[in-house]
């Protein structure tokens, strides 16, 4: 009999931000799986318990939580880096084809956001389909991501009077605005990498971390003015929840001025 595997999305981290379908859903399940990359990012145990906390704000019968734990990644700079990723994902899928193996029933996978944002469960569930060991029919259940949570926060329209957004990572991020990126949405970086931008002066920056946690922390303004504060709200904000992650707007200092343009 076909299985349900829902990719459900809790949003980013306030229980008030799951969505109705979301609820419904996680209600409508067996059980279910998280990634667990305790082994790989100690700091990560957190975010495991409180996908936990999130669901039991909205589940009525208490569900088993099973965690995955994910397979070592080559993280040296391997010649054939393609490859060494695909092995990764591959030894992923096993593992996941086995606990879905072993835990009869429908599935929910807990993803933190939305699932359609760097995230790898649709990947992943997509490969275990492909791989045809177990019979499961995939959804995606879409949450609220960060990236949301951000503009909301400051009152932004992400996007300028009919210009573009770029989503990018703290690795690309140099070369993005190297490359002439005014308006760029940047996740995934843990060094806060703008600081090495060769024009600070010419930058306004919108900054969350630990958004919807009681631990919420917001700056924005010039970024050659803010840096610093950002810096030392980044630390203050993994010292009181245990974990840190931040998501920043970067916008050219020409483009638009106004938090609130109204796109
Ligand atoms: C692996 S990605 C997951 C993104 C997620 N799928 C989403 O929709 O937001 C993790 C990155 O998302 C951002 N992020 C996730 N949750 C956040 C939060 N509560 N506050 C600020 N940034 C967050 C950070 O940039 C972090 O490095």
């Amino acid at each position: 009999m076909t299985r349900r595997l829902a990719l459900v999305g809790l949003g980013p981290g306030d229980p008030e931000l799951v969505t109705a379908q979301a609820a419904r859903v996680l209600n409508e399940v067996d059980y279910f799986l998280v990634a667990d990359k305790t082994e790989q990012h100690p700091g990560t145990a957190d975010l495991i318990a409180m996908r936990e906390a999130i669901c039991a704000r909205h589940v009525r019968k208490k569900r088993r939580l099973v965690s995955v734990p994910d397979p070592e990644r080559d993280r040296t700079d391997p010649p054939d880096y393609e490859g060494a990723v695909r092995t990764w994902h591959e030894a992923r899928a096993v593992r996941w084809e086995q606990t879905l193996l072993d835990h009869p029933g429908d599935a929910a996978i807990l993803v933190w956001g939305d699932p359609t944002l760097y995230d790898s469960a649709i990947r992943l569930a997509h490969r275990i389909v492909e791989r045809g060991v177990v019979d499961v029919e995939v959804e995606v259940v879409p949450g609220l991501s960060s990236v949301q949570l951000l503009a909301a926060r400051h009152g932004l329209v992400l996007n300028t009077i009919g210009g573009s957004i770029t989503i990018t990572t703290g690795r690309r991020l140099l070369e993005d605005a190297a490359a002439g990126g005014d308006n760029l949405l940047v996740m995934l970086d843990g060094t806060l990498t703008c600081r090495r931008l060769p024009d600070p002066a010419g930058w306004r920056i919108w900054w969350g971390a630990n958004l919807g946690s009681a631990h919420e922390q917001l700056v924005a303004g010039d970024l050659d003015r803010v840096a610093d504060e950002i810096w030392a709200r980044r630390a203050l904000a993994r010292q009181a929840c245990g974990w840190v992650m931040d998501t920043y707007l970067l916008r050219r200092g020409g483009v638009s001025r106004e938090p609130a343009d109204p796109g």
